[in-house]
């Protein structure tokens, strides 16, 4: 690991075109819970209810009533080392981009500028009829809440299962894999599409592929370095420069 470790370290200090695809697993040690490791929040909530559109218009107070208990733990959490030296390497880069499927926002938190956030934002929210859309930190008491501007269900501006991510986003996402060098993906099992195809779409490519997870994925022996550990201590590592 320690000559894969110095590998990767040289490899970001000479690389100026990095993007880095992030997932759950990088908050985890901000106490923000992961969705399918160690008790994660789809072995505890039922998925189908409460992150599909179909189980949000059957119950908008209980899909509400979930966004708002994330919402106040995801606002007492603050950003890990992981997310801080990302941000201190976007700094020394002329092409760094983070692609997260996190909806947090603590990579803005840490002070990185260049953030996608391909599932969205627990703290944005959109009307389900008009073009209204807010960004806004509260925890609502009256649920579910309603439009200000045409009084219909407000709803979190996420993608859910079964939503395409905006064409938009998508497009900007995929334009930025195509022209890094190195794709390095933190804290996702790479399970979820369209955000996992980056990882094959870098493969494809022949660009440099590193992965950080505390387990194995489904691409670990086809990247060039799978780097098994805690984001925050292996992210320390490779960003010695
Ligand atoms: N350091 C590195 N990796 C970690 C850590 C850590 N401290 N803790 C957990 N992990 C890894 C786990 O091993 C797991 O592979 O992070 C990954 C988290 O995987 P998921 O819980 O599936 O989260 P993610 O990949 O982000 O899920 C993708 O699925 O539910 C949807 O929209 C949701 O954005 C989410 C998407």
């Amino acid at each position: 690991m320690i000559v894969q470790i110095q590998e990767v370290r040289k490899i970001l200090k000479d690389t100026d075109k990095i993007v880095v695809l992030t997932g759950a697993g990088i908050s985890a040690e901000s106490g923000i819970p992961t969705f399918r490791s160690n008790n994660g929040l789809w072995e505890k909530f039922n998925l189908e209810e409460l992150a599909t559109p179909q189980g949000f218009y059957k119950n908008p107070r209980k899909v509400w009533q979930w966004y708002n208990e994330r919402r106040k733990s995801i606002l007492s959490a603050f950003p890990n080392k992981a997310h801080y030296k990302l941000a201190e390497l976007e700094s020394k880069k002329n092409f760094f981009y983070i692609i997260t499927q996190n909806i947090d926002g603590l990579h803005q938190k840490a002070g990185s500028k260049k953030v996608i956030e391909f599932h969205g934002n627990i703290f944005r929210e959109k009307c389900t009829k008009c073009s209204y859309k807010t960004y806004n930190e509260k925890i609502y008491e009256e649920l579910p809440p309603i439009c200000p501007k045409c009084n219909n269900l407000l709803r979190p501006d996420i993608v859910w299962f079964g939503e395409n991510i905006p064409e938009d986003v998508y497009v900007q996402s995929y334009e930025i894999v195509e022209k890094a060098e190195v794709l390095l993906y933190i804290g996702t099992s790479a399970v979820v599409y369209p955000a996992a195809h980056f990882i094959e779409q870098s493969i494809y490519r022949g660009k440099i592929v590193i992965e950080i997870n505390l387990e194995k994925t489904q691409y670990s022996d086809l990247v060039n370095f799978s780097l098994t550990g805690r984001a925050s201590e292996i992210i320390e590592s490779i960003t010695k420069i």
